[in-house]
């Protein structure tokens, strides 16, 4: 039988590159997207071909802000492999700041990395490959309307309706589901501490780190009859906090 294949933007290192690798343990051939980090992509492909040598491995670069960079990503990835059963949309910027100061600049960047690349990404997957699975990696931040990273959030909440509204459209042959992570890994800036404190405020106390997004990866690719919906995977973040 043909090996299913997954495209994983933005793959290349921390939730991307774990998502890889533990699809890669169970069999899968995967397409490993990035943009600036060729270093990694490529270190990865080569270990992840020394360790699963019946399955294919290779790396993509494509910047996400540019139209025809995009447009390029899927038929790439279908002709090097074939098909394409699994598209996770997984690349994402991540820029704090508070609707009052924010650039036109640094809104553009939040809304086409994490919504407009995945919005063509979604359809490019569509028309070429007709069945499979879309997974969106959007963020609990959606279910506050705090203002600290304003255009990233709001990029995330129109991620979240894209899947709902590609869920609908796509079925019954293509499945598309969203994972919202919350305090998982630290950003590259800050370390272990910052994320103990921040995770002194949710539910579960702890951060997550990221085993339980690949639970719910798991989760949405074994139910298949699941189309349109959001896993949390953020330690309760979004019920609020209890006092
Ligand atoms: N980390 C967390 O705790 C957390 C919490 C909530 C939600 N999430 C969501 O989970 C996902 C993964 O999080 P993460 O922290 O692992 O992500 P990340 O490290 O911030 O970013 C993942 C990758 O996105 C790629 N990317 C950024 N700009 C790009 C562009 N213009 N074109 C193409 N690729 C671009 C980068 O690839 P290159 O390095 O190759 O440039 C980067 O390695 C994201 O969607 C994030 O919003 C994460």
């Amino acid at each position: 039988m043909m090996k299913q294949t997954a495209l994983i933007t933005g793959a290349s290192k921390r939730i991307g590159k774990a998502l890889t690798e533990h699809l890669a343990e169970k069999g899968w051939n995967v397409a490993i997207h990035y943009n600036s980090s060729e270093k990694s992509a490529l270190d990865l492909v080569a270990s992840l071909s020394a360790m699963y040598p019946d399955q294919k491995f290779a790396a993509f670069k494509a910047n996400l802000e540019d139209v025809l960079e995009v447009a390029q990503l899927v038929p790439n990835v279908f002709s090097a492999f074939g098909n394409i059963d699994l598209l996770v949309n997984n690349a994402s910027v991540f820029d704090a700041s508070y609707l009052k100061e924010t650039t036109v600049e640094l809104f553009d960047s939040q809304m086409v990395v994490n919504f407009k690349a995945p919005f063509f990404l979604i359809r490019d997957f569509a028309s070429q490959c007709k069945k499979g699975n879309v997974v969106n990696l959007v963020d609990t931040r959606i279910t506050s309307n705090k203002s600290n990273f304003a255009a990233y959030s709001l990029s995330k909440k129109a991620l979240w309706e894209l899947t709902k509204m590609a869920a609908l459209e796509l079925a019954p042959n293509i499945r598309v589901n969203a994972i919202a992570p919350g305090v998982s890994l630290p950003p590259e800036d800050k370390d272990e501490n910052y994320m103990k404190k921040l995770a002194a405020c949710i539910p579960m106390k702890k951060p997550a780190g990221v085993q339980p997004i690949i639970e719910s990866l798991n989760y949405i690719l074994q139910n298949n009859h699941l189309t349109g919906q959001l896993l949390f995977a953020d330690g309760g973040e979004n019920l609020g906090q209890n006092e």
